[in-house]
């Protein structure tokens, strides 16, 4: 009569027999590489707080595409770093903008690579928000910056984006990008929605990145509370109703069980963001030499992906892809 842990001791003392009943795998094609594109010419140049994240020009992010793409990574998603910002955002919808320039260039060089593309009006506007803010009273103006979100999605797919991500958490967005994009012939244009959105320090990082800090205030009333988990399944269902073709729930990691709720009441797939501060605390503590980078890496996606997601998305992928492959 085996005790019932001598009988999972015979099982994991072996590792073939680990593998043959390990629940849970990840492969390349889990992931989304996000990259940060700049208006320069010829720039790599790397983000402090995020180690071994660039900031590419066009040239390099198309080598850097490549790379990702030969590693088995499905898909990258952008996000653009203009040389000049706005009121009105312009550099968002400019059919010349930078991340309409590096679509192009990106699906040209590498055309089986999925291109997405983050919408949202913050790296275009001078005080950073999300969308346009009022001159008087500092509040973001929900309608009017619909339209021009919606302006932007489609001017990355006219530029050949195979999937626009909306991440400025303006209400009815979904909606209102879905009706644009079908006006201008692209029906088959997946949208993947930034569905749940917390207000998270944990995006730091990725606002030196961007060069996207909010110049006053902060995101508090388009981004949730991290307390709260009803208003988490709430927001996914109305964007599921507006047409989301897929969702994400960002951060991942304080966000496992949202991870999971979204996944189990969601009829689409469900990416999570392992978000910019999520990637910088394990590099920062590998730099110390405080933790195994690569054991700590892989149990974390291993984690987000146990929880339930589909797809990770992730400033890990091309390190992960590597050590996996
Ligand atoms: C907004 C946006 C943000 C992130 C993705 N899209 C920043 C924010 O909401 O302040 C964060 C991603 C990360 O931290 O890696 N355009």
């Amino acid at each position: 009569m085996a005790f019932p842990t001598q009988r999972m001791r015979r099982i994991r003392g072996n590792a073939s027999l680990r593998g043959l009943v390990r629940e849970t795998h990840l492969r390349p094609d889990d992931f989304i590489y996000p990259m940060f594109i700049t208006a320069g010419e010829d720039v790599r140049r790397e983000i402090k707080s995020m180690p071994n994240v660039f900031q590419l020009s066009i040239n390099h992010a198309v080598a850097e595409a490549k790379r990702v793409h030969e590693l088995g990574i499905p898909g990258v998603l952008l996000f653009g770093i203009p040389d000049a910002k706005d009121e009105a955002a312009t550099g968002a919808y400019d059919p010349e903008g930078v991340v309409q320039l590096a679509v192009r260039a990106i699906k040209d060089a590498v055309p089986e690579l999925l291109v997405i593309t983050d919408v949202c009006l913050c790296e275009y506007t001078q005080n950073g928000h999300c969308g346009i803010v009022d001159g008087r009273s500092g509040e973001v103006l929900n309608d009017v910056s619909l339209e021009l979100i919606a302006r932007t999605a489609t001017s990355h797919a006219e530029a050949g984006a195979d999937i626009v991500a909306p991440s400025d958490m303006m209400d009815g967005r979904v909606a209102a990008i879905r009706a644009d994009l079908d006006s201008e012939g692209f029906e088959n244009t997946p949208v993947m929605s930034y569905s749940v959105k917390y207000a998270s320090a944990f995006y730091g990082p990725f606002r030196e990145a961007a060069e996207s800090a909010p110049a006053f205030g902060d995101r508090r009333s388009h981004q949730m509370d991290p307390a709260n988990v009803r208003e988490a399944l709430k927001e996914n269902a109305l964007d599921l109703e507006e047409g989301a073709d897929m969702v994400i729930v960002k951060p991942a990691l304080p966000y496992l069980d949202v991870v999971r709720r979204v996944a189990e009441s969601s009829d689409v797939p469900v990416a999570a963001y392992n978000v910019s501060g999520e990637y910088s605390m394990i590099k920062a503590a590998a730099r110390n030499g405080w933790i195994n980078e690569k054991a700590a890496v892989l149990e974390a996606m291993t984690g987000i992906k146990r929880a339930g997601a589909d797809i990770i998305i992730s400033y890990h992928a091309p390190d992960v892809a590597a050590w996996i492959s």
